[in-house]
C-alpha cells in the first residue's frame, strides 16, 4: 500500500462524509482525499474553531471535515460561485444531521463575498477553489483571521506542477506567487503538508 492510500485509510472517512464523496463524485465536483479531511478536522480542533471560513463548498465534503473539528457550536461559512454544487453540500449536510444554523452557504464568488467578512473573526481559513486568485485573496485572509488562527489552501502540489520548474501555467504561477508572499512577508510560519494534492498552512506570528 502507498503511504498516500495509507494515510487516507487511518483517515478511516465516517460514513455521512463516504456518502458525500459519493455524491460529489456523481455531479462530477473534486473533493478532498480523506487525509486531507482529517488534518482540517484537526486543525480545526487546535485552534478549538468557533467560527471557520471555506472557500470552494463543492459538495460539501470538505465542509463536513471541518465541522466535525469545530466545537460542536461553531458555525461554518462556505462560499461556492456554483450554486448546483452547494445545493448537493446543503443536501450532504442535512444527510449528516447538521444544524441548519452551524453552516452558512453563501452563493458567489471569493473576490465579492471576501471584503464582507469581518476583521479577525474567524478560527480557520481554508481555501479550495481557483488558485489563480489566491495571491490577491491574501490580504483579506489575513484581515478576517483571529490571532491565533491558522490559514489553510488545498492543491498546493498541483498534480506535482509546482515542483517542476518548466511548468508555467497560470494556476501553477500563481501558487509559486503566494508560496513566495508567504515566505517574504516574515510574520506568518508557512508549512507544505503532503496529503492529498498538497495542503499548505500558514500561522501568522
Ligand atoms: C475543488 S472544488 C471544492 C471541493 C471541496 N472543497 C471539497 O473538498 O469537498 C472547487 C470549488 O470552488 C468553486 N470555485 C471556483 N472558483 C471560485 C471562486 N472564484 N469563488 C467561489 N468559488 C469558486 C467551484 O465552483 C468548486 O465548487
Amino acid at each position: 500500500m502507498s503511504t498516500v492510500s495509507f494515510a487516507d485509510l487511518v483517515a478511516d472517512e465516517p460514513e455521512p462524509i463516504a456518502s458525500a464523496r459519493a455524491h460529489a463524485a456523481e455531479v462530477g465536483c473534486p473533493a478532498i482525499a480523506p487525509a486531507v479531511g482529517t488534518t482540517l478536522a484537526a486543525l480545526s480542533t487546535a485552534v478549538n474553531a468557533r467560527a471557520v471560513v471555506e472557500i470552494g463548498t463543492g459538495a460539501g465534503v470538505s465542509t463536513l471535515w471541518l465541522l466535525a473539528g469545530m466545537r460542536p457550536d461553531g458555525v461554518l461559512t462556505s462560499v461556492d460561485s456554483d450554486g448546483e454544487y452547494q445545493r448537493a453540500a446543503r443536501a450532504a449536510l442535512n444527510d449528516a444531521e447538521i444544524p441548519t444554523q452551524r453552516a452558512r452557504l453563501i452563493n458567489g464568488s471569493a473576490a465579492d463575498v471576501l471584503p464582507r467578512l469581518a476583521d479577525g473573526g474567524y478560527d480557520l481559513v481554508f481555501c479550495d477553489a481557483a488558485p489563480g486568485e489566491y495571491p490577491d485573496y491574501l490580504p483579506h485572509l489575513r484581515r478576517v483571521l483571529r490571532s491565533g488562527g491558522i490559514l489553510a489552501w488545498h492543491g498546493v502540489l498541483w498534480r506535482d506542477r509546482v515542483a517542476d520548474q518548466s511548468a508555467r501555467d497560470a494556476d501553477t504561477v500563481a501558487w509559486r506567487d503566494l508560496l513566495a508572499a508567504l515566505k517574504a512577508e516574515k510574520t506568518v510560519r508557512p508549512a507544505v503538508l503532503p496529503v492529498g494534492d498538497g495542503l499548505l498552512i500558514a500561522v501568522p506570528a
